[in-house]
């Protein structure tokens, strides 16, 4: 255990962690300082984010069987923003749209110095509708005047491609994307789920700032290829689902806890034998927090932050305890020992998508 000392303060209370960690004065100028927090930041492409930003899909969509809570949902938002929080993240396809427009009433008023973040092209707005992939010219135009008006906001800090479209060559959507930045609209692109070509041919039409692809102790598919291109093009990555949809955390221990319509009953890996297979990495991330006086998902997510000073990931939580919990995870660093564990875990059994859902993703 290294962090203990001062990291016990930080779960205890923010506030304490601030006196016990960075007295006064020692704040430097890559940091955040707001309600006397501090956060370090990092650069994703030339993008400066706080590097735990929030995820707020599940406060609409995916997760959501048991129910939203708008007003806490708002809260949490506000409280990762005190807390030092500057990278948001939803998409048009959330919802659809009721994601968007959450975060255009949570962010009115509050809009100076977040980093918004939103996605196109899982909805066709000339074709099928949500779920129909479409990164034409002409649907990003459509698109992002629908993503403006709900986020009340007249730009897009980082714009991403939700899914790469097989239809539309790469080059094309980005030089639609590119005429956005041209116009103010959108201040700096990005791509999700994208494979090594599609990343250096939309690079070379425009400087993609962050790609954001599934990357947690679990799934650690985009080493190999994906993380060498971004680091050599000097790219961002940004990690989704980086508490494994929950199940790192160790609060997931039954498939039964999820509603009926909850995503994660399609997921092979939340499946029977594989889900119980699983069950195993949980519980070694669950003894490493022990080791380190953390709690699993701040575990989870110090592991994240120590693969480099070009990730910024956003966990996803719909509660304020939990954005606190969260954020918390800045402060903790994990030792040499800890991380080979962390590192040795195996790959979950199971993919996370099912066979439908795979068709999109560039791996
Ligand atoms: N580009 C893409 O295709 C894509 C795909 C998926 C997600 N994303 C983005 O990535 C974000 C995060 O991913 P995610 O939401 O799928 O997964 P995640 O962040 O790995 O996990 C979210 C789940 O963990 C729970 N949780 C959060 N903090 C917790 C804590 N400290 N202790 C226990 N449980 C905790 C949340 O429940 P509560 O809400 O009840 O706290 C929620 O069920 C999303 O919000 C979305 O913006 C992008």
């Amino acid at each position: 255990m290294t962090t203990s000392g001062t990291f016990h303060a930080y779960r205890a209370g923010v506030g304490l962690l601030t006196a016990a960690r960075f007295p006064s004065g020692t704040v430097g100028e890559a940091q955040h300082w707001e309600w006397g927090v501090v956060m370090k930041h990092v650069k994703l492409g030339g993008l400066d984010v706080g590097r735990i930003g929030l995820g707020a899909m599940g406060m609409s969509h995916g997760y959501t069987g048991f129910g939203t809570d708008d007003a806490e949902s708002v809260r949490a938002i506000h409280r990762a923003l005190d807390l030092g929080v500057t990278l948001i993240d939803t998409a048009e396809i959330y919802g659809p749209y009721t994601n968007e427009e959450l975060l255009g009433r949570a962010l009115a008023g509050r809009r100076d110095g977040v980093v918004l973040a939103t996605k196109f092209g899982l909805v066709s707005h000339a074709g099928g509708g949500p779920g129909h992939p479409d990164s034409s010219p002409a649907n990003i135009r459509t698109a992002v005047e629908g993503s403006l008006k709900r986020l009340g906001t007249d730009h897009i800090d980082l714009y991403y491609q939700h899914r790469v479209d097989p239809q539309v060559p790469i080059e094309e959507t980005v030089g639609a994307l590119a005429e956005l930045v041209a116009e103010g609209k959108v201040g700096a692109i990005g791509l999700s789920e994208a494979g090594p070509d599609t990343i250096r041919r939309a690079h070379a039409v425009h400087p993609v700032a962050a790609v954001q692809s599934e990357y947690s102790l679990w799934t650690r598919g985009i080493e190999e290829k994906i993380l060498p291109v971004l680091r050599e093009l000097g790219i961002g990555l940004v990690p989704f689902s980086p508490l494994g949809r929950g199940f790192l955390t160790g609060m997931v221990r039954s498939r039964e806890q999820f509603a009926e319509d909850d995503w994660r009953r399609t997921s092979p890996r939340f499946s029977g034998e594989n889900f119980d297979r699983n069950l195993a990495i949980a519980d070694e991330v669950q003894a490493v927090a022990a080791d380190a006086d953390a709690t699993a998902a701040q575990v989870a997510l110090a592991w994240l932050l120590a693969q480099g000073d070009d990730v910024a990931p956003i966990p996803g939580t719909k509660r304020v305890a939990r954005v606190e919990e969260n954020t918390a995870a800045d402060a903790l660093t994990l030792t040499a020992d800890q991380l080979d564990r962390l590192s040795a875990l195996p790959s979950a059994a199971g993919d996370t998508h099912a066979e439908n859902d795979r068709r999109l993703l560039e791996r």
